[in-house]
């Protein structure tokens, strides 16, 4: 066979005879974003008659349920084709049972999402800590979220949220052996084609802070004892390989920029769509820099995008989604 010479190691090889133009450097371009890849979050809130805008998040709103369907249409048009429901609850108990009412706000905007539009893909982001009076994901037990009896109470929220109409159910909590639970439940209920977006690997991190200002008032304390710590990347891997196992049929990291080697790992270990969640601090540092006049915001966003793609992700969960479809719209 003859020996394959390797260019790269020739001092005469030039890279940048591939960079001439701007046609040639599309034309060899590893990686692209699309309108298709992108998630938007929405978050409702009880109580409010006016949308509130997140004072460290400008641009993005906690809208009253009245709006939604308005809402959903609007973003529709602008070719967002996915969205993520965060409810804000004013309905609050120890255990969170609003989430798993029929009637609840959880049920409520599933409904109204996919009436106003059905063919949004509407996911629900399943977690309690929206609608516990502590702010915990789950039920509290001797200082400490109890794993089991959450999951008892997740089971009866997913399957309320099926009822309604759910595209996709996205658990957040990070209890252990919650995509089996999830799954079996759905599968026992005639759910088995309903597809869950595991929040895989989430890490317990400051860049949460906008989110936990603006929907999460009432929480103190830490979420140190379910949520991954930041410090472990192996354990970040087999956190996503266990939820694979369980049955998701999407993986996340969560977040985004500070954690572009954990989702290489993830890509390179398993063969399943796998998302990012640009949070809201991520958002947050963005909007600041650009108010600031320290940065381009759209260049900034963009690469940060590119950044998520050539690390291995499929779709993005992001804050921009609706600015992303403007900048990414043809131009004519
Ligand atoms: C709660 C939840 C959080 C976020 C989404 N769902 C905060 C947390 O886990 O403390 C973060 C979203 C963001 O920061 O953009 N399960
Ligand atoms: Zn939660």
């Amino acid at each position: 066979m003859e020996k394959r010479i390797d260019m790269t190691t020739s001092p005469d090889f030039r890279f940048r005879r591939l960079r001439k133009t701007p046609v040639l450097r599309q034309l060899v371009q590893e990686n692209q974003i699309s309108i298709n890849d992108f998630i938007l979050p929405l978050f409702i809130e009880e109580g409010i008659d006016q949308p509130v805008e997140i004072a460290s998040m400008p641009g993005v709103q906690r809208y009253p349920e009245s709006q939604l369907a308005e809402v959903v249409n609007r973003v529709w048009a602008r070719g967002i084709k996915a969205i993520i429901l965060f409810g804000v609850s004013t309905h609050k108990d120890e255990v969170g049972s609003d989430s798993w009412d029929d009637s609840g706000l959880m049920s409520r905007m599933i409904r109204c999402a996919k009436t106003a539009q059905p063919e949004m893909l509407v996911i629900s982001d399943n977690c309690f800590c929206e609608y516990t009076d502590h702010g915990h994901c789950g039920v509290v037990c001797d200082d400490d979220v109890d794993n089991d009896e959450t999951l008892a109470n997740l089971q009866r929220q997913v399957l309320a949220s099926a009822r309604a109409g759910v595209d996709m159910i996205a658990p957040s909590g990070m209890m252990d052996g919650t995509v089996a639970a999830i799954r079996e439940v759905l599968d026992n209920n005639g759910y088995g084609t309903l597809p869950i977006m595991a929040y895989s690997t989430k890490f317990a991190s400051a860049f949460y802070g906008p989110f936990r200002d603006a929907v999460d008032s009432s929480f103190k304390g830490t979420r140190d004892s379910y949520q991954m710590n930041p410090a472990n990347g192996r354990e970040a891997l087999a956190e996503s390989m266990m939820d694979e196992a369980e049955g998701a049929d999407l993986l996340m990291v969560k977040p985004g920029m500070a954690y572009l080697d954990v989702i290489a790992n993830i890509r390179a270990n398993s063969s399943l769509p796998l998302a990012v969640y640009h949070v809201s601090g991520e958002y947050a540092m963005i909007k600041a820099a650009a108010k600031a006049g320290v940065i381009d915001e759209k260049a900034i966003v963009l690469e940060t995008m590119m950044a998520f793609k050539r690390a291995g992700v499929d779709l993005i969960i992001t804050y921009y989604a609706e600015q992303l479809a403007d900048w990414l719209a043809p131009r004519i």
